[in-house]
């Protein structure tokens, strides 16, 4: 397993012993349960768990955000650790992935964490008016937009944790992301010294609220 590196210490302060057993339960549960990749464990802080954390640095003091596709946490566990405020909404479809999850959030005491299972265009009631929605590695641009954006707030944020094609979605998707009413779409790079790679971001603002959106007006409900 990789060897923590000595960021941690700084980006997860006094919840680093949260964060060590966060890793130790992906590198172990987490694999023999088909939920991260069997060569994982090698680059669990570095490439995932860090990766993750860096976008406290965008989150706003005391955001509800909601992490939609969240998988085996990511980013909405680290995020929450290494925030000192933000609330997290983890929202899954598969059940098996909200199982590891409901233990995570157990077991770690994470009380600003909810999971709520199902998919993005199914949980608009239980959490939509969110400040931020956060996704890695969910969906093309597009669609990402079109899930997250009944699930914002005007004025809340969308960050999508991309890799290096995040530009390259900007330029091909911004006119269907536009119809969803987030604009102002840019990429941010976080954690320049802390990940090599950084993280990129795709950020965009919703400006206005779709029309014909489904619970538009509504959905200010915190977790
Ligand atoms: C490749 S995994 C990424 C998981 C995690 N975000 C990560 O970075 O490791 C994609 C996740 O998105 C979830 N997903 C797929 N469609 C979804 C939808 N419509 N709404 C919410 N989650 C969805 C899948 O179940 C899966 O857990």
């Amino acid at each position: 397993m990789e060897v923590e590196p000595s960021a941690a210490a700084a980006v997860f302060g006094e919840r680093l012993e949260l964060a060590r057993r966060y890793v130790e339960l992906l590198a172990t549960e987490g694999v023999i349960r088909g939920l991260i990749g069997p060569r994982e464990p090698d680059r669990l802080w570095s490439r995932h768990v860090l990766n993750s954390a860096v976008l406290a640095e965008m989150v706003p003091d005391g955001a509800v955000v909601v992490d939609i596709g969240s998988g085996a946490g990511l980013p909405g566990i680290p995020l929450v650790l290494a925030h000192p405020t933000c609330r997290v909404v983890l929202v899954e479809p598969l059940a098996r992935r909200v199982q590891f999850l409901t233990e995570v959030v157990e077991e770690l005491g994470l009380d600003r964490c909810t999971v709520i299972r199902g998919r993005a265009d199914e949980v608009i009631d239980a959490c939509g008016g969110a400040d931020v929605v956060t996704s890695r590695a969910v969906a093309p641009l597009a669609k990402l937009a079109t899930w997250s954006a009944p699930l914002l707030r005007l004025g809340g944020e969308l960050m999508a944790l991309k890799g290096s094609s995040a530009a390259e979605e900007i330029d091909r998707d911004r006119s269907a992301v536009g119809r969803t009413g987030i604009a102002d779409l840019r990429v941010r790079t976080v954690g320049l010294d802390i990940v090599d790679p950084p993280t990129l971001v795709v950020h965009g603002r919703m400006e206005r609220v779709a029309q014909g959106r489904r619970g538009a007006g509504r959905g200010t409900r915190r977790p």
